[in-house]
């Protein structure tokens, strides 16, 4: 267990203004030079914003509603994550106790990365200066899904992730300061979101809102499925929403990651209780912000999206 109140944390740096574990030194040239696919579909978000639910139903909409393989075959093997392996593929001897470390996974991912056949499914967390040349330059445009959450909502539900999977002694009011301060994995919300704002209407890129799913889920699918080049019946759309709905997702092995929790909670000796998908809610942070803290955001987002037409 690590005590983490000061603005460091023991065996991260940061990385081009990106807060990682230390390890991404070894393969940030790595990640930089790797050869992209135009083929593929990346699911690119700051952590928390409605990653998995969007992954989730991007995997359904691009193979034609195979629920039966969505069930069969664990979300992180069909969408990998490009820069920690959460893949923790329970064969691979990295991730038996005691010797598996949460910050090493970063090493296994690239070459799963490597090795998927096209059009492969990618979800990454990195930031935009962080990733591939050939998407930062423009000569190679995959098709990318950027999601974007209330930041006082993801922050909320970072802390919590933070204490089940990421796992370290922190209270909520210093998370809150870490968060504000850009200090978190990977770093600053609004060094994560805005580029991908300004870059909203390329062709190959798509900016959804979590809470435009939870407020019409079927318009954001219809959506989603216009990019992708898909068109589906009514019928198929109704099936697909239940599908992701907050409850079928949450008693879904194959996508609430219970395995992964698991194993954290037997690496760090963890007694107490938690699940990935959590709440699921919009405003969570009404409740759990103090009003000072909750005034301390409210400056900050005005501070950050003044300027921009970004509305949270
Ligand atoms: P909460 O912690 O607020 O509940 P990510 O996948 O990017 O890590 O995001 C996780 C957040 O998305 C969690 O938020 C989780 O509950 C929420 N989420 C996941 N699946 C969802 C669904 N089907 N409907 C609504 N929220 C969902």
């Amino acid at each position: 267990k690590e005590k983490w109140t000061s603005l460091t944390r023991k065996g991260y740096a940061m990385f081009e203004n990106c807060m990682m574990p230390q390890k991404y030194a070894e393969l940030k040239n790595e990640f930089d030079k790797l050869k992209v696919n135009e083929e593929d579909i990346w699911v690119c978000t700051f952590p928390k914003c409605g990653t998995t639910w969007t992954q989730e139903m991007v995997w359904l909409i691009a193979n034609n509603l195979d629920f039966e393989t969505a069930k069969k075959v664990n979300l992180d093997q069909r969408f990998p994550f490009l820069e920690m392996s959460t893949i923790v593929d329970f064969s691979d001897e990295k991730s038996n106790l005691p010797n598996f470390q949460v910050p090493d996974c970063v090493v296994d991912s690239l070459g799963v990365i490597k090795n998927l056949k096209s059009p492969a499914f990618i979800k990454t967390h990195l930031p935009i200066q962080l990733f591939p040349q050939e998407i930062r330059n423009g000569t190679k445009k995959p098709k990318i899904i950027y999601v974007a959450r209330d930041p006082r909502d993801v922050c909320v539900s970072f802390y919590h992730h933070s204490t089940i999977i990421d796992y370290f002694e922190i209270n909520f009011e210093e998370y809150c300061e870490l968060f504000l301060a850009g200090k978190v994995l990977y770093g600053s919300f609004w060094d994560h979101i805005l580029p991908f704002w300004e870059m909203r209407h390329q062709p190959n890129i798509l900016f959804i809102k979590y809470e435009d799913m939870k407020k019409d889920l079927k318009k954001v699918i219809k959506q989603v499925a216009e990019f992708l080049g898909r068109t589906f019946s009514e019928q198929d759309l109704e099936r697909l929403a239940k599908h992701l709905s907050f409850d079928s997702m949450k008693n879904n092995p194959a996508v609430n990651k219970e395995i992964l929790v698991e194993l954290v909670k037997k690496f760090y000796d963890k007694k107490n209780d938690g699940s990935f998908l959590r709440k699921g809610i919009v405003g969570d942070h009404k409740a759990a912000m103090s009003p000072e803290m909750l005034r301390k955001f409210d400056n900050w987002i005005k501070d950050n999206i003044q300027g921009t037409d970004y509305v949270v």
